[in-house]
Formats: C-alpha cells, structure tokens, sequence
C-alpha cells in the first residue's frame, strides 16, 4: 500500500500489522538513544491546513526517531497566504524531492486529490469531518495494551459524533476488529444519517456507562458549529459529559479515553481526566510509536504495506 488515506484502505488485517509493528517502535521509544536509522535519506513533509499540536509534533517525532528528515509548512507563513492553490503548494513541495506528505486539511477528501498529484506517498492527519485513521490506530494500540481481544468489546463513543473525524474512523476501525459500539450523543450531534454506521446509539449516558468496557469522550468541536446544536454547555455537561458523579457509573476497570484537546469541565471533568483508568496520556505516548509504524510500513523496505 502506498497511502493511508482511510481506515478502509487497512482492513482488519492491515490495522492488525500496524499494531504488531508498533510494538517494536514503542521498545525504539523507551530506548535511551530512541532513534533508529530505518528512514534514512527519506523525506517527510507535514502540510497542515489546519490547526494540530499532538498530531504534527507526534508525526514530526516519529519520522525524526526513523532518521527521515522533516519539513514544515505552515500555511500562515507561506505562499498560501498570497492566494497559491493546494495544487500549487503540492506540487512546489515534490519538486524539492519528497517521500510522504502527512496533511491535514478542514476539507474532506483533500489528502485523496493530494495523493492524485504526487508521486509521494500520503497520510492522511484528518480532513474535515471525514477521517483521522493515524489517531483510530493509536486508540486501538491504547486499548489493546489494557485489552487482549477486540472482540465483543463494548465501546462507548460520546459526544459530538457529527463534526467528529476521530469518530468517523473509531467506528470503523473498532468495529473491524470486532468491538461494539454505541454513539451516545443528542440527536443534533450525531450525523443527519447513521445509514451503514455498524453501531448502537443512544442518548442515555448514564445507562450505557456501567456496560462499557472503553467510554470514548469526543471533543465539543464548537468551531465547527455553525447553528445552535446545543442549549448551553451546561446542560450538555449535565447530560453527556464525565462529570465526577457520573464517574462513579463507569464499570471497574474500564478505560477513560478523548483524543485531545480536552475542554476540561465540558466533556470531561478534569478529576476524571486524571483517574487511573483514563489512558489520555498513554494515547499521546503511543501516537509516536504508531506514526512511525506508518510511516515504516508505506517508506521502509520492509513492511508488507510497502508493496
Ligand atoms: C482531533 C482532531 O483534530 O481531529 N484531535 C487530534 O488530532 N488529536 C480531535 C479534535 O480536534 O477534537
């Protein structure tokens, strides 16, 4: 494989290699020296459209740790500024010589036209609503280090599911590997249709709690609400956010998961963000190792997904 633009393009198998692959990377991680020369002489240029701080620094870290040399575009300080397309962009940047561009974009379906220009190979770091398969790839690493099987795991995703690409590539790639999982959200916040979504919903965060052996909190994304979709932070608080009380609903053992930022005090209370159980930190730690597991598998020599 050459890109990773969806979790559909891995399967259940490919999601399978990635995860065995990052396990090697997370002993590369915990080395003193934690570099390896796997990627030397490639180039990794991060394209970001959109704002990102774990996502670009943990892709930047992981190409660095492979010994690949990085490139930034920051499109407040570029030519993107003075009105240069995407094409453009794209197509200066390969000219300078490139083997993967990981892009972020506010538009779906930028990193497909991406890949259709260049030679490189692409990864996708989130494109509008749509997809953000590398942060689906660290939730099921995360989960997998506390779970040994996926299957029939129950896995609550909270929150605002619409404007959510996280989500979008949860579900798919949790259920692939035989989890189920029930969105729980106000109706205004889960998409205009759920036709194919091979999910459960509900809007009763209190009853699904005690039955859920992952609670998944998705960030309010208020910069992408256009109408009015909530009464008031407040009152979603009362009813969908982790709040201290209902904490105390969520079954023993099970983890506490968001994929950043955390608006602390809306979805999740800050006392909960730090419980033993929630893994938020632990999924940030292994973003790194699970990018450079990507970015293995579609540059090095070795992986099957560079076929
Ligand atoms: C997410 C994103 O930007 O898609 N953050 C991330 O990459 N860790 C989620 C979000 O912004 O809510």
């Amino acid at each position: 494989m050459k890109h990773l633009l969806s979790i559909t393009d891995l399967g259940a198998d490919g999601i399978a290699e990635v995860l065995r692959v990052t396990d090697s990377f997370v002993e590369v991680s915990g080395r003193s020296i934690p570099k390896v020369p796997t990627l030397r002489g490639k180039t990794v240029v991060s394209l970001f459209y959109e704002e990102s701080t774990r996502t670009r620094l943990s892709f930047e870290t992981a190409a660095k740790r492979l010994s690949a040399d990085t490139m930034t575009f920051a499109v407040n300080s570029s030519s993107a500024k003075k009105g240069e397309s995407l094409r453009d962009t794209v197509e200066t940047i390969e000219a300078m010589g490139i083997d993967a561009v990981v892009v972020r974009h506010a538009s779906a379906g930028v990193p497909w036209q991406v890949a259709g220009w260049v030679d490189a190979s692409v990864v996708n770091a989130g494109d509008g609503w749509h997809e953000h398969p590398t942060q689906a790839l660290l939730d099921c690493y995360t989960i997998r280090q506390h779970r040994p099987s996926f299957e029939g795991l129950r896995i609550a995703i909270v929150g605002d599911v619409k404007h959510s690409r996280v989500a979008r590539s949860d579900v798919l790639a949790f259920t692939a590997l035989g989890a189920e999982v029930t969105l729980v959200a106000p109706p205004t916040l889960l998409p205009a249709s759920l036709a194919g979504w091979p999910v459960e919903v509900s809007d009763d965060l209190d009853t699904v709690l005690p039955k859920s052996d992952v609670v998944y909190l998705l960030r309010i994304q208020r910069e992408r609400q256009q109408e009015a979709l909530l009464p008031s932070l407040r009152e979603y608080t009362a009813r969908f956010g982790l709040t201290r009380r209902r904490a105390r609903l969520v079954a023993e053992g099970a983890l506490v998961m968001h994929p950043g930022p955390m608006n602390r005090g809306v979805e999740i209370a800050a006392e909960v963000a730090a419980l033993p159980n929630s893994v938020i930190t632990k999924q940030v730690a292994n973003g790194v190792a699970v990018r450079m597991a990507v970015l293995f598998l579609l540059l090095g020599s070795g992986g099957s997904l560079a076929a």
